[in-house]
């Protein structure tokens, strides 16, 4: 579904990733984890196109190193960010509908004198907003303004917009984040949820519980390179990651098992 080829990004003499090769199988939650500064970020804003870098990015199979950012979305890439942007004074439904943009072919004409065109927009973009709040289990808050959720909720809008561009491969970046364990729980199963709707999941988190519970493969990096690859049980107790994580707390999920 995904696959980063030989990739290398610096900043000014900082190598932030370094010859990073690997592959997202289609249908799977991917887990990408690290100690701080490792690369992650750095690894999807590469992927989104947002950052120079050598090697390549297929999606599909297809080549899009030099498909420009805003253009990613048409190859099937959807992403949510690090920080949560959430419009307060919009409803939820309002949030989603945003999120529909890739379709928008209709123009402010079309807006102002209610066109069949953007009749046909706003019906389409609703009903898909219906849809996605299905599978996150938001539904029941369509109409309530997204300021006055609590921050898990908004975490959770923020997901489904990401969803709204219909992508097949969705990249969420630390989704778990400022969020209480029971909401992180909820989160948890949301994301099965994606999965199962066909949505390829490519995760960064930092919560192990989560990443030992959802994910079917982990790839581990430490100062941009990979250092170990493998279904979660066989990458925690790896003697390199134990090492990178080294008073990070991974020890303890290796123990537990
Ligand atoms: N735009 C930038 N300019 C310069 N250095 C950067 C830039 N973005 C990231 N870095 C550096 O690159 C390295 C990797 O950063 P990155 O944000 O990818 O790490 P990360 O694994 O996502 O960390 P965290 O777990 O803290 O989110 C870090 O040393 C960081 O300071
Ligand atoms: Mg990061």
């Amino acid at each position: 579904m995904l696959k980063i080829e030989n990739v290398t990004v610096r900043f000014s003499g900082l190598v932030a990733v370094d010859n990073l090769t690997m592959e997202v199988e289609n249908n799977t939650i991917h887990s990408l984890i690290g100690p701080n500064g490792a690369g992650k970020t750095t690894v999807f804003n590469v992927i989104s196109g947002l950052v120079k870098h050598s090697g390549k990015v297929y999606i599909d199979g297809t080549d899009i190193t030099k498909v420009p950012a805003h253009k990613r979305v048409n190859y099937g890439l959807g992403r949510s960010f690090q920080n949560v942007i959430i419009f307060k004074y919009l409803t939820v439904l309002q949030n989603l509908v945003l999120g529909f943009h890739h379709n928008l072919n209709y123009n402010i004409g079309d807006e102002i004198f209610q066109t069949s065109k953007y009749d046909k927009y706003e019906r389409a973009a609703t009903l898909k907003a219906i849809d996605v709040a299905d599978v996150i289990g938001i539904k029941n808050l369509l109409g309530i303004f997204a300021g006055t959720l609590p921050y898990g909720y908004q975490k959770l809008i923020d997901v489904a917009r990401a969803l709204m561009s219909e992508p097949k491969i969705l990249l969420l970046d630390e989704p778990a984040a400022g969020l209480t364990e029971k909401e992180s729980d909820i989160l948890k199963d949301k994301i099965k949820r994606i999965k199962e709707n066909s949505v390829t999941v490519f995760l960064i988190e930092h919560d192990m519980r989560m990443v030992m519970d959802i994910s079917d493969k982990i790839t581990v990096i430490d100062f941009g390179k990979k250092i170990a690859e493998g279904r979660p049980n066989d990458v925690v107790n790896n003697p390199e990651v134990i090492k990178a994580y080294l008073g990070a707390g991974i020890e303890g999920v290796a123990d537990n098992g």
